[in-house]
């Protein structure tokens, strides 16, 4: 029923949804329209919070389908250089870059080796946030940024009880009319499980960081942290 109603008021963005996309390309255009296209502007943040540019060595950890990847990959510029990294290969372009299939709580660089990192989505998703968050402080040149977006758990209870409505009335239903139930149901308890953005500010202070700062975006729904070694 939803898709419906969202078909009615955005038919270009269910049209684009009627080729025939693989899983990920699916996830990708399902994002767009679940998003209203936001994601792409909070990728954009992401990438511009992380202080990459032209020339710069940069890592995209948990990369999944890419679009953070190919955005930092223009910020850099051909004279810089892109790595990638996840735990399974899900990219279908973006070949002229280097793609590593790895784990981001041993990430297999050399100590002070990347001018720029980002991580869109993953953090969350990590059984060890903090060795995750060790082993980015330990590759990063010193001055240089991470810059992390995910989903934000809010301290606000008008927020939460919005995002969880979204969730539960609009992303899961949606998302099942395309097959794609499973991959959007777990949303709701790994929010409610991850930290909060002053916690995540404290994890980071702690690990060595010498500045942190959580930003909240898309009206509290995602949040962003930007932290200096
Ligand atoms: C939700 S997707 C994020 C996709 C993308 N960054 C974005 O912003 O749309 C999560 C990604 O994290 C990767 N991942 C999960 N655990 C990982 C780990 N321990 N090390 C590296 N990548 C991991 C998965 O393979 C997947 O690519």
């Amino acid at each position: 029923m939803y898709a419906s109603v969202l078909a009615l008021l955005f038919p270009y963005s269910i049209c684009f949804l009627c080729f025939s996309f693989s899983n990920s390309e699916w996830k990708w255009k399902l994002n767009d329209l679940l998003s209203l296209g936001l994601h792409r502007s909070w990728k954009r943040m992401c990438i511009s919070w992380s202080g990459a540019k032209k020339g710069d060595r940069a890592l995209d950890l948990c990369c999944g389908s890419g679009d953070l990847t190919f955005l930092l990959s223009q910020k850099v510029g051909l004279q810089g250089e892109v790595r990638l990294l996840a735990a399974s290969s899900e990219l279908h372009f973006l070949c002229h870059l280097e793609w590593i299939e790895g784990d981001a709580l041993n990430l297999p660089f050399p100590d002070c080796y990347f001018d720029a990192i980002t991580m869109g989505y993953g953090l969350r998703n990590l059984v060890d946030r903090q060795k995750a968050l060790r082993e980015i402080f330990r590759v990063l040149k010193p001055g240089s940024k991470v810059s992390i977006l995910d989903f934000n758990k809010s301290t606000s209870n008008l927020v939460n009880t919005a995002q969880e409505w979204m969730l539960d009335k609009v992303v899961v239903p949606v998302a099942s009319n395309y097959g794609l139930s499973q991959e959007y149901e777990y949303l709701k308890g790994s929010i409610a499980e991850f930290l909060t953005g002053k916690e995540l500010e404290s994890l980071v202070d702690e690990i060595g960081f010498s500045k942190a700062r959580h930003y909240e975006i898309g009206g509290g729904f995602m949040g962003n942290l930007m932290a200096t070694k």
